[in-house]
């Protein structure tokens, strides 16, 4: 199984391309089972879980092609499945994502219960509220979300928490719905933005996505687009709190710095000078360490909870007390245990992880056990010393394209092993 090896100890410097966002182009994929017509889009990061996707659309009948400069069509003009088996689900949670569309398409869809990462009970409870409000007959049995409807009708839904993915699967329902859907409490993620954009470019009628009220006109039926993905702000956040540990000065191109608000306020905490442009970040950390920050998850414009394990990794060796409080997921705190296994002093009491500052980690065999929480780990391993050996990374590249590169090409002594 591969693991990534790291000698810690060098300062990020250079210049690396932020890939485009995982979070944007899974629900985009899954979008694409929408229309009858041919779908091109671009600025697809490769990546296990877009792999999975379009592994689970092909299985479907969808027709995948793929050109060299990541981009991708996709026709799902022959769609035989309306099922998406345990197996693929099983393994990305995202998968959830073909129920809207599959059921407003043609009326019906059998989706697995999903699993992916550990980390937390995570539901699906209100995907399946929302579309019986449409209408829809939803059954749960044997593991499977049974869905039928002769066609979904408009309705007004109120979530009860704000949910990423359950905004983005009814929002995409409603598409073809008779009537208009309201969707309040939405989520305002940049993701949800860039789907809506991407359906807005089929004909779909949506107003407000990025606020939490979403109004979705339904149409007969959506068309072809060709629509470029954003740029992944965890992935760009991640690299940024690499250099920030490290004291390191790197500049992240093709990156949406408006989409990081909260995340660079917590840098500059920390001590990192931070530069914007439109489409460019540069963190200068000046060779220091960084000062301990006090962090709250919470939805989108808030500090997201996919960065929280970066952040830990950095309370670590900060100076200082730092504590993080997890909102959104109960049960995100694996990445705690490895690094403390790594010298870190981290308590951890109810949802909050207290983090004093050690001057140094030392490296040891780690594990990874979700996609975020393994990115902690790589960054720690950056600074520990000697060598480090991160196990079970494909949690890592679920979501991370080439980090051993574009780590590599900042200087980090990182590679790929197979033991
Ligand atoms: C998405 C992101 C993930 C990120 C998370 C929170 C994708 C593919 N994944 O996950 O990277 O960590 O948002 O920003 O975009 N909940 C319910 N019932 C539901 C659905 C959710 O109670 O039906 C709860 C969850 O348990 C959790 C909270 O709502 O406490 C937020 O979860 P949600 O936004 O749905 O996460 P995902 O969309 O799965």
């Amino acid at each position: 199984m591969d693991k990534l090896l790291i000698r810690g100890g060098a300062r990020l410097a250079g210049t690396i391309t932020i890939s485009g966002a995982k979070n944007a182009a899974l629900p985009i994929l899954a979008g694409t089972l929408l229309s009858a017509a041919p779908v091109v889009v671009r600025n697809v990061p490769q990546l296990n879980d877009v792999a999975t996707t379009i592994t689970l659309l092909q299985s479907m009948g969808v027709e995948v092609t793929f050109d060299d400069k990541l981009a991708i069509e996709v026709n799902a003009g022959n769609v035989r499945e309306r099922r998406a088996p345990y197996e693929l689900v099983k393994t990305m949670r995202a998968s959830i994502l073909v129920l809207g569309p599959l059921l407003a398409r043609f009326g019906e869809a059998e989706v697995s219960l999903p699993g992916g990462c550990a980390i937390g009970a995570r539901p699906v409870n209100l995907h399946v509220q929302g579309l019986q409000a449409m209408g829809a007959d939803v059954v749960v049995e044997n593991g499977y979300i049974r869905a039928r409807t002769d066609r979904l009708k408009g309705a007004h839904i109120v979530f009860d928490v704000v949910t990423v993915t359950g905004t983005e699967n009814l929002m995409m329902a409603a598409t073809l719905a008779e009537g208009e859907t309201i969707l309040d409490n939405a989520a305002r993620e940049p993701e949800v933005v860039d789907l809506a954009n991407f359906l807005i470019g089929m004909g779909a009628e949506i107003s407000g996505a990025g606020t939490s009220t979403i109004r979705v006109r339904g149409v007969q039926e959506l068309g072809g687009t060709d629509h470029t993905i954003l740029p992944d702000r965890v992935e760009a956040g991640t690299y940024l709190v690499g250099a920030a540990m490290t004291g390191g000065k790197i500049r992240l191109n093709r990156t949406s710095p408006e989409h990081l608000e909260a995340v660079l306020l917590k840098l500059r905490e920390a001590g990192a000078e931070i530069q914007t442009g439109d489409d460019f970040i540069e963190i200068n950390m000046h060779g220091k360490r960084p000062v301990a920050v006090d962090i709250r998850t919470s939805p989108y414009p808030g500090f997201p909870t996919d960065m929280q394990a970066q952040f830990c990794a950095l309370n670590a060796l900060a100076e200082g007390v730092g504590t993080i409080t997890e909102t959104i997921f109960e049960n995100r705190f694996q990445h705690v245990l490895e690094l403390q296994r790594m010298g870190a002093d981290i308590q951890i009491e109810g949802n909050t992880a207290v983090c004093r500052g050690v001057d140094k980690l030392t490296a040891a065999p780690v594990m990874a056990t979700d996609l975020r929480a393994s990115a902690g780990l790589v960054l720690a391993g950056l600074t520990a010393e000697g060598e480090t050996l991160v196990d079970r990374i494909y949690h890592v590249d679920r979501g991370y394209e080439r980090i051993e590169e574009k780590l590599g090409q900042l200087g980090a002594e990182i590679k790929r092993v197979r033991r």
